[in-house]
């Protein structure tokens, strides 16, 4: 199926993932090196079968090519990734008025991303199985198996209940041992007011001017309620289930790999970033 374009601008598919603009807008490609970072640490602990990843939010599947590369690199290509989306608008553009909100949510009402996601899990390594459950985290998670997934991320809805439904469905899927993890947690509660939400409780991001950044406080404060100070890593976060409840995840002597859909332009920064978590 080709994307949903005027027919005077039809181009056919090109062979590699369309992660331009709008379509790759939502992955951070620093976060990427953490995220096959918690697919090193859970293969560091030995485990039988097919590694499974749940994936909340898959957009045009940046994420998902990621998670991909991590199977290729530490589970031998054996895995499965199941990718939840509803693929439907579900920003409120009257409190979110950016320009990346504005043009998901047309990209979303003309039907592309969907399109885009098939056609990039299309570049995933053969063998690796691909589930793709459409619809609502809130109608589709209830129905998975509990227990049954090494890694569940989310980062679908970053509203402050959007976050918190999402974390709570999902904390019963993941195995003992096995990882949950996110995007989007720039500040950590206490590092931050979070009196916006009060105001305005379908805020995406906001900005800090005491720390001079931009930062998503549904996330950190579902975040924090949900597990306390987590680890994070330029925005990704993660905790690993034990038999008591959650501790947080040491990335220490991974070796940093850059997945292939990274560009280049990108990487500025990554030395830096590396060094000050103290990993290169
Ligand atoms: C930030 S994007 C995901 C980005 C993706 N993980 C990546 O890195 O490329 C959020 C995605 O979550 C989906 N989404 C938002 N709220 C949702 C919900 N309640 N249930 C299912 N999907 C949802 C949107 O359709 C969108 O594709």
């Amino acid at each position: 199926m080709q994307p949903a374009t005027d027919p005077s601008t039809f181009e056919p598919w090109p062979d590699h993932p369309i992660l331009d603009g709008v379509f790759g807008a939502t992955a951070n490609p620093l976060r990427q090196i953490f995220m096959i970072g918690a697919m090193w640490r859970l293969a560091q602990e030995s485990r039988a079968g097919k590694v499974q990843v749940l994936e909340v939010g898959s957009w045009c599947g940046a994420s998902a090519l990621t998670w991909g590369e991590a199977i290729q690199l530490y589970f031998a290509g054996e895995g499965k990734i199941t990718c939840v989306d509803a693929w439907q608008p579900y920003v409120d553009l009257q409190t979110n008025v950016g320009i990346v909100d504005h043009d998901m949510d047309a990209a979303l009402l003309r039907g592309e991303p969907f399109e885009m996601f098939r056609h990039n899990i299309g570049f995933l390594a053969a063998g690796i199985d691909v589930e793709i459950r459409n619809g609502w985290s809130n109608d589709v998670l209830p129905l998975l198996e509990p227990g049954a997934y090494d890694l569940v991320y989310i980062d679908a809805d970053h509203t402050y209940a959007g976050v918190r439904t999402d974390i709570e469905n999902s904390a019963g899927l993941v195995r003992e041992g096995g990882i949950i993890c996110g995007d989007d947690l720039e500040l950590q509660a206490g590092e931050c007011g979070l009196s916006i939400l009060d105001e305005q409780p379908s805020v995406d991001k906001c900005y800090d001017e005491a720390r001079d950044t931009v930062f998503h406080p549904g996330i950190t404060k579902a975040v924090g309620e949900a597990f306390g100070r987590v680890s994070s890593w330029a925005g990704f976060w993660a905790m690993q289930k034990t038999p008591d409840g959650w501790a947080t995840v040491s990335l220490r002597g991974m070796t940093p790999h850059i997945p292939s859909n990274i560009p280049a332009q990108s990487l500025m920064g990554l030395k830096a970033l590396l060094m000050q978590e103290g990993l290169f």
